[in-house]
């Protein structure tokens, strides 16, 4: 017994190295894209912000689109864009906290456009206020859209992954999934759950020797309107990200099969400090930065006057 555990040690020891050796390469050379050409891409929250631009990122790359989004009219205009790029797309109105809708439209993709190769959980949305504050309905709106629906489209569309060996289930979380950010009780909370989400079927699709690739994203701020208003403390340092550039990031790390993507890298300094340093002194550290105050202009989708950009 003793023997057979000191085996498997050892055989750790070499795996883990190998790990090392290889993630300190790919940090420096890149990995070779994978190419996507005639892939399914399907992506929720497709018809605005970043969702948006990954379509059309994927569509570049010769992928077939699958638009899921609420909003039925900006969603079918961005389907509309993709097709005068040449390429195809194909729009279906979804509220992804309708369990069974999910399931059904799942089967009509399946059938109409065929077996999905990645699937992109984008669809997002933050009420931007103190705990409170929050209406009842919309803590549970807020955990539905961001995560628990994650649920629902991943059991949709992994059978047939698993079956055919390929596949790639990609988490649009956020910073506020690893940090937790004052007025965003709520959000933080459910960009939390996306993250173990993700960890935690990594692991299961891993033990199960699946072909099938998970990526999980944390950006900071993005100017797409979902947090209009927020002001970064220092700017210079962490400046509020331009969708396209968050966007361009999310599908490189996509096709390098990367597994956790911070925009920008600094944020891993911050996580890393907040696992080791005494909370309070991690407190006052957020506190200097703005963490404390970021969101005391926020306005959001909300507002009236506010022209979309995306
Ligand atoms: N913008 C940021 O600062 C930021 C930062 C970190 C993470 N994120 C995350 O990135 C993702 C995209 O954000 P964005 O900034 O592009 O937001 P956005 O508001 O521009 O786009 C979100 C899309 O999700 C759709 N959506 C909302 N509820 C839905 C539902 N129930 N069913 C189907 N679609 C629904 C909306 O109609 C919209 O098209 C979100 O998950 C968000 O939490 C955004």
């Amino acid at each position: 017994m003793l023997f057979v555990i000191a085996v498997e040690f050892f055989l750790t020891c070499i795996r883990f190295a190998y790990h090392i050796v290889i993630a300190i390469i790919y940090s420096i050379l890149p990995r070779k894209a994978k190419n996507v050409e005639g892939d399914i891409v399907l992506i929720t929250g497709a018809a605005n912000g970043i969702g948006k631009i990954v379509a059309k990122k994927f569509a570049d790359l010769n992928a077939t689109l699958v638009l899921w989004d609420i909003d039925k009219k900006a969603n079918e205009n961005v389907a509309r864009e993709i097709e005068v790029m040449g390429k195809r797309a194909y729009a279906y109105t979804v509220d992804v906290t309708q369990k069974e809708s999910v399931y059904k439209v799942a089967n009509r993709v399946k059938m109409e456009v065929g077996d999905v190769n990645i699937l992109i959980n984008n669809a997002g949305i933050v009420s931007g206020k103190k705990l409170l504050d929050c209406d009842d309905d919309m803590i549970i709106r807020t955990m539905e859209v961001n995560m628990i629906s994650h649920f629902w489209t991943v059991k949709a569309f992994l059978p047939a992954m698993l079956e055919n060996n390929e596949g790639h289930i990609v988490t649009i979380a956020s910073a506020a999934g690893l940090l937790g950010v004052s007025q965003l009780v709520d959000y933080s909370a459910s960009k939390h759950g996306a993250i173990g989400f993700d960890e935690s079927l990594r692991h299961e699709l891993t033990d199960m020797h699946s072909g099938i690739n998970t990526t999980v994203v944390c950006p900071y701020y993005t100017d797409t309107g979902l947090f209009y208003g927020c002001k970064s403390r220092f700017p210079k340092i962490l400046p509020i990200l331009e969708p396209e550039y968050v966007a361009s990031c999310i599908v490189d790390a996509i096709l390098q099969n990367q597994h956790i993507l911070f925009v920008p890298k600094i944020l891993s300094i911050f996580i890393f400090l907040k696992t080791i340093l005494p909370t309070s002194a991690f407190i006052v550290l957020g506190k200097f930065f703005g963490g404390f105050t970021f969101m005391d202009n926020f306005q959001g989708r909300a507002k009236k006057n506010f022209n979309r950009k995306f």
